[in-house]
């Protein structure tokens, strides 16, 4: 059987953590009085905490000290862990497991691609980590989305060559990110948002075996 790399981002693609992340970031974000529309929010999707936190300031116009920056992320990810600690497999998006298991059984290679320091505890908290073959995650890049480092690290791991690989995104970073490693990139969400992508869908419920049959066969 043909091998592709299929390579997942995890926040907003595996589990419904997009939520968390945009309440914390609010949150903090009111603290210092600046507020951002969940427009805006889009663009922190699939973006590092570094970068995330100078978008946010500069939306508002502020300027702080190193110090108080890195005292900010560690308040953001304080409150995000808070939700963390309370997930269970329910908050796994619909139709995930199926596209994972059918992927297993068809003998595919499958990695995590995700910016997030905490992935590896929330794909064990929602016990998804066995399906992984590589996990790569905002721990082993020096480069965030939307560079293709992360993406091409999953690819060597897998041991894919990138053209063979095929990334899910909920995020116009990951989806620009993927389009750059040159992999065939699936936008999970909304069309109007991901239009880079090469193919867009809802969610995973509208992904059919015959559409991954036809992306491991192609
Ligand atoms: C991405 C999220 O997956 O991870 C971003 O889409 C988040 O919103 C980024 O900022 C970094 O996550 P963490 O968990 O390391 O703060
Ligand atoms: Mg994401």
């Amino acid at each position: 059987m043909n091998k592709k790399g299929f390579i997942f981002d995890l926040d907003g693609v595996i589990v419904d953590t997009a939520k968390y992340h945009f309440l914390a970031w609010q949150r903090l974000a009111k603290s210092l009085d600046i507020d951002f529309t969940e427009e805006e929010n889009e663009q922190l999707k699939g973006v590092s905490r570094v970068h995330s936190l100078e978008k946010i300031l500069a939306w508002g116009n502020k300027t702080i000290s190193e110090a108080q920056f890195t005292e900010l992320m560690g308040k953001k990810n304080e409150e995000y862990l808070s939700y963390i600690a309370e997930m269970s497999s329910d908050e796994i998006l619909p139709d995930v497991p199926r596209v994972l298991e059918t992927l297993i059984e068809k003998q595919q290679p499958i990695s995590l691609g995700s910016a997030s320091k905490n992935a590896r505890i929330i794909l064990e908290r929602v016990a998804l980590k066995k399906h992984f073959d590589a996990i790569v995650d905002g721990n082993d890049v020096s480069k965030a989305k939307p560079d293709p480092e992360v993406f091409l690290i999953a690819a060597k791991l897998l041991n894919i060559k990138p053209k063979d690989c095929i990334v899910f995104e909920d995020s116009v970073a990951g989806v620009e990110a993927a389009n750059t490693a040159n992999m065939i990139s699936i936008g999970i969400g909304n069309e109007a948002v991901l239009g880079d992508a090469q193919y867009v869908f809802k969610d995973f419920t509208e992904i059919s075996d015959d559409f991954i049959n036809k992306l491991i066969n192609n």
